[in-house]
């Protein structure tokens, strides 16, 4: 039988656990989400978010072991792959704690994984035999960034954001504009029948680097829509859309141009975003390389993914000592 991991991931709102083979074949992927609670606060709200994952995680490691064909009081497993950072504190305690539990009792070794790493991974569960190197567009609501990976489990962070993440500014713009929470899908709904020429907004960090801005951005929203009040909600979310999509496509395509590679690939749960994945089509057809575009599960927070950098971690590393702490702002530069 194949050797199988076992990934858990409790970072944010998610409450995942998920089996995966050494060839990056999914078994099973369970996730819950406590964002219905967090909906009336228009955040995630830590402390219902850790209290969450200590109710929600025993069954989700259950049924992702059963699912998956295995005995859950002693499954039959390589090792456990843990989320250990970044993310929120006291949900990520939850995991590491359950984590190290089950490496007791099952007699198996666990290993701490990086979140941001972990979404890396994603693109490999539906191309196990892409080609390297590969360039990543990582945006999320906690984080934006452009890495290259020469090979799994190597990565150079070219350029991140300097303030807020893109969906965090999503989140933010959605929130101006009355939209729902969390606002990127809305923003996103509702730019659909919006023009991109309506308001005149800043295109900011347009240096020589790979570094991205948008706080600046959301400010700007902020003061256009105060100075034209009869402008309608679609093309205020379609001048943004298209702002955030020039910003993140220009320093990607500065990123394909410097460092040549096979492929190009979206992670994060901004990877949703239709304008987005269009801009990356072409970019990889302009460049001639492959596009990843993993479907919306893979790219949101799950524990395939943990599960699938734990499968190479435990394979070429040693395994994590029962001492190892969450990391709440654990860079990804810092993984080695
Ligand atoms: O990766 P994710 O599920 O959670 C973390 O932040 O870790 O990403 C959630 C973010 C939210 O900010 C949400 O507004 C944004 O992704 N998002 C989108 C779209 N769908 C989700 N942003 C823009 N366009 C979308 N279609
Ligand atoms: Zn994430």
């Amino acid at each position: 039988m194949m050797a199988l991991v076992l990934g858990i991931e409790t970072s944010c709102d998610e409450t995942a656990a998920s089996v995966v083979d050494e060839e990056f074949h999914v078994l099973s992927s369970v996730i819950e989400s406590s964002i219905d609670q967090h909906r009336a606060f228009g955040g995630v709200v830590p402390e219902l978010a850790g209290r969450a994952h200590v109710a929600t995680l025993g069954p989700v490691v259950r049924r992702a072991l059963i699912e998956a064909a295995l005995d859950p009081l002693d499954p039959d497993i390589l090792g456990i792959a843990v989320t250990s950072g970044p993310g929120l504190i006291g949900s990520l305690l939850v995991g590491l704690s359950a984590a190290k539990a089950y490496a007791l009792a099952w007699g198996v070794p666990f290993v701490g994984i990086n979140h941001l790493e972990g979404h890396l991974f994603a693109p490999l569960l539906e191309h196990p035999d892409l080609e390297w190197p590969l360039m990543t567009l990582l945006v999320s609501g906690g984080h934006t960034l452009i890495v290259r990976q020469g090979a799994p489990g190597e990565h150079v962070v070219l350029g991140e954001t300097i303030d807020d993440a893109a969906g965090e500014a999503y989140d933010k713009v959605a929130r101006w504009l009355g939209l729902g929470y969390p606002g990127g899908p809305e923003i996103d709904r509702v730019a659909q029948s919006g023009a991109a020429a309506a308001l005149t907004l800043p295109r900011s960090m347009t240096g020589e680097d790979y570094d991205l801005s948008f706080s600046g951005l959301k400010t700007a929203v902020v003061r256009a829509t105060e100075k034209h009040h009869d402008v309608a909600v679609a093309d205020v979310a379609a001048s943004f859309q298209a702002a955030v999509a020039e910003q993140l496509l220009r320093k990607l395509r500065r990123a394909l141009e410097h460092h040549p590679v096979k492929g190009v690939a979206l992670a994060g749960g901004v990877a949703a975003n239709t304008a987005l994945r269009a801009g990356v089509r072409a970019l990889a057809q302009e460049f001639g390389i492959e596009a990843h575009l993993p479907t919306m599960a893979l790219c949101t927070d799950n524990a395939a993914m943990i599960a699938a950098a734990g499968t190479y971690r435990l394979r070429h590393d040693t395994a994590s000592n029962y001492d190892l702490s969450a990391r709440p702002n654990w860079q990804l530069a810092d993984v080695s």
